[in-house]
């Protein structure tokens, strides 16, 4: 049989992690060959919930389930770990500045960037689902110096698949009739949901649909999804954030279909003029395992601008966290 992977969920307790966990010991992460070895990581007051959930794991008999670890130790968590999916965090409370925000989860991506430094797999992918995720994933790599930096990424995956459902929606076409569509830098209300390179049916979106629509509708509900999610469900988006995660890992095993493209946080090069180093969401592809920007795409002057506003928020928030000593 073939060796288990060793995938490691952080924040397993929380609503995200209870949508996730399933799906993963179902086989749906890595594909039906893989069996895996999942690692439960929480702070101690959640490692209770935590090890009910790995009961009701235990109960779903998953024959692709090899085994469950309930961990509050990151070193321990990712020792030989092949799948990181990063997703607890220190969401904002009332009244907190940016700054505490930014210290409170470097406090939490810091050691767990050091513990995947010391001990995972060679292979090892990671992406970063709890908030600020792009932020977040670039304090794990600055702690990481021993694994590629383009392990490291940050999760758009679900901004992209909200902005393939409103496009689907307004013009009629199933969500499968839609190719090419972007979302640029940060995941958070100033990312830019591009569709100026998207095809619906293999015709070009910009002539389905107006300019109108695009700037007054489509991008400002794509960016303010979660907070509709939060205002009609009570609580913030989980089944979709999993659903999300899946999403960027299988791609990110499984690669890109011939022809379109997807949306993910990785650390630039430089590409579109975004600053090297910067965990920002681009259009992606996915072959051989590794991610790829898509390249040469035509930037039009609203693209540029709104790529450059939602890129100067994520170049504030490095300069923050270097002023912090987070990095
Ligand atoms: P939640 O509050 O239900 O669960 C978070 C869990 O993380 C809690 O169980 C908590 O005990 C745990 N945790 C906190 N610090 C930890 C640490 N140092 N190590 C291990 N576990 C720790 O939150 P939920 O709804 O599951 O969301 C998780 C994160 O995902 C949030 O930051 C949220 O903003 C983010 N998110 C990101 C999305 C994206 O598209 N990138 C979409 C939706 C949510």
């Amino acid at each position: 049989a073939a060796t288990p992977a060793v995938v490691t969920v952080t924040g397993a307790a929380g609503q995200i992690g209870y949508a996730l966990l399933f799906r993963i010991a179902s086989g749906q992460l890595l594909g039906p060959d893989t069996p895996v070895r999942l690692r439960l990581l929480e702070i101690p007051p959640a490692v209770r919930a935590a090890e009910g959930t790995a009961m009701e794991l235990d109960d779903c008999a998953f024959p692709l389930l090899a085994g469950i670890d309930v961990l509050d130790d990151a070193r321990a968590a990712f020792d030989g770990v092949n799948v990181a999916l990063l997703v607890g965090a220190r969401p904002r409370t009332a009244g907190m500045e940016r700054g505490d925000l930014l210290s409170a989860n470097g406090g939490i991506f810091r050691p767990q960037g050091e513990a995947i430094n010391a001990g995972a797999a060679d292979d090892v992918r990671v992406l970063v689902v709890g908030n600020p995720a792009n932020t977040n994933a670039f304090i794990a790599a600055s702690h990481a110096p021993d694994v590629p930096a383009d392990r490291f990424t940050a999760m758009t995956r679900l901004d992209h698949n909200r902005a393939v459902a409103q496009l689907a929606a307004r013009t009629g076409s199933g969500v499968d009739e839609i190719r090419r569509l972007a979302i640029w830098g940060n995941h958070s209300a100033t990312q830019y949901p591009d569709l100026t390179h998207a095809t619906v049916r293999g015709q070009a979106a910009t002539g389905l649909v107006d300019h109108e629509w695009v700037e007054q509708t489509f991008i400002p509900t794509v960016a303010k999804r979660g907070a509709a999610i939060i205002e009609a469900r009570g609580a913030s988006s989980a089944a979709s954030a999993a659903n999300a995660a899946i999403d960027h890992v299988h791609t990110w095993v499984h690669g890109t279909p011939e022809g379109d493209w997807t949306s993910a946080g990785v650390v630039s090069h430089g590409e579109y003029g975004v600053p090297e180093g910067l965990v920002a969401s681009f259009p992606v592809t996915s072959s051989g395992g590794a991610w790829h920007v898509v390249p040469d795409l035509d930037v039009d002057d609203f693209s540029r601008a709104r790529i450059d506003a939602s890129v100067a928020e994520l170049v504030e928030e490095r300069e923050s966290v270097r002023s912090l000593g987070l990095v």
